[in-house]
């Protein structure tokens, strides 16, 4: 059991994500110039400042605690504390004005997620989750959907930045559940994705090609609301795999099995 109480480290994940958020909604109405990681990978100087922002108020409650962030990488004193910080999760979003991006802080303690906070932007709210205790949205507990059919499902998918065989692999699945759901949205930040199938606005969500702190505090965070996680090819997954399937309970076999009967790669 963590020695430090689970709401000592929620306090100050929320102060830090609502802290950023802040950061990231006043940069909002002024110019945003962006410079490029990769072709199509941006990153600007509001995720900079976000991240900074986060690892100083965590740092001055946690001064020990390890850090592994978008920006500036990894932080390690050895601590069994490691926050796992996007600090601004859908960049392309943020720059374009299109109204889909977060901050994602995950908090695990001895390799298991343990506290967990999205601040989903710029209609901000607030997503948290603690291990064992559930998740909130606003304060409000959320659960994931019943939706018991592939059929009736809304599902939601994101593209990386690379676009090799991973991304074919992704079009083609695209392509086969726009034919047999009720749609698949491609809104452009993973942790917001993951929340909104937390709380049962969307039945399941995939992507393959993501990071460490893309999934970090949303994995936790649905797993609190009752989703179920593996990576696509049905096994049990860490963030520290590149590719994952969450849906609710109901869809998740029905989801994979489909998935083994079109992916070329198993
Ligand atoms: C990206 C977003 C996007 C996902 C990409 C991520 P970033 O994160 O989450 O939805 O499709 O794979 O890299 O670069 O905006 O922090
Ligand atoms: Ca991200
Ligand atoms: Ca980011």
């Amino acid at each position: 059991m963590s020695p430090i109480k689970n709401d000592d480290l929620l306090n100050v994940a929320v102060e830090a994500g609502l802290a950023a958020s802040n950061i990231i909604m006043e940069a909002l109405g002024e110019p945003r110039i962006a410079d490029h990681k990769g072709k199509t990978d941006l990153v600007t100087v509001t995720d900079h400042l976000s991240e900074n922002t986060i690892k100083s108020i965590i740092r001055s409650s946690f001064p020990d605690h390890n850090f592994l962030a978008e920006e500036s990488g990894q932080d390690s004193t050895g601590s069994e504390y490691i926050w796992i910080v996007d600090p601004l999760d859908g960049t392309t979003n943020f720059v374009h004005g299109y109204p889909s991006f977060a901050v994602s802080i995950g908090l695990f303690y001895k390799n298991e997620p343990l506290v967990a906070v999205v601040v989903e932007m710029p209609h901000t709210k607030l997503y948290s989750a603690v291990k064992g205790e559930g998740a909130w949205c606003e304060g409000r507990p959320i659960s994931c959907s019943e939706t018991f059919s592939v059929e009736k499902s809304l599902l939601i998918t994101g593209f990386g930045y690379e676009h090799g065989d991973l991304w074919e692999q992704n079009m083609t699945l695209f392509k086969h559940f726009t034919n047999t759901t009720q749609g698949v949205r491609r809104l452009g930040a993973a942790a917001v994705d993951i929340c909104h199938v937390a709380s049962g606005h969307a039945d399941g969500f995939w992507e393959y090609d993501l990071k460490p702190w893309d999934t970090a505090a949303g994995i936790l965070i649905a797993k609190e609301a009752g989703c179920v996680i593996s990576n696509m090819a049905g096994n049990p997954c860490s963030i520290y795999d590149n590719n994952i399937l969450i849906t609710n309970p109901y869809i998740h076999e029905k989801l994979l099995n489909e998935i083994k009967s079109i992916r070329t790669d198993l």
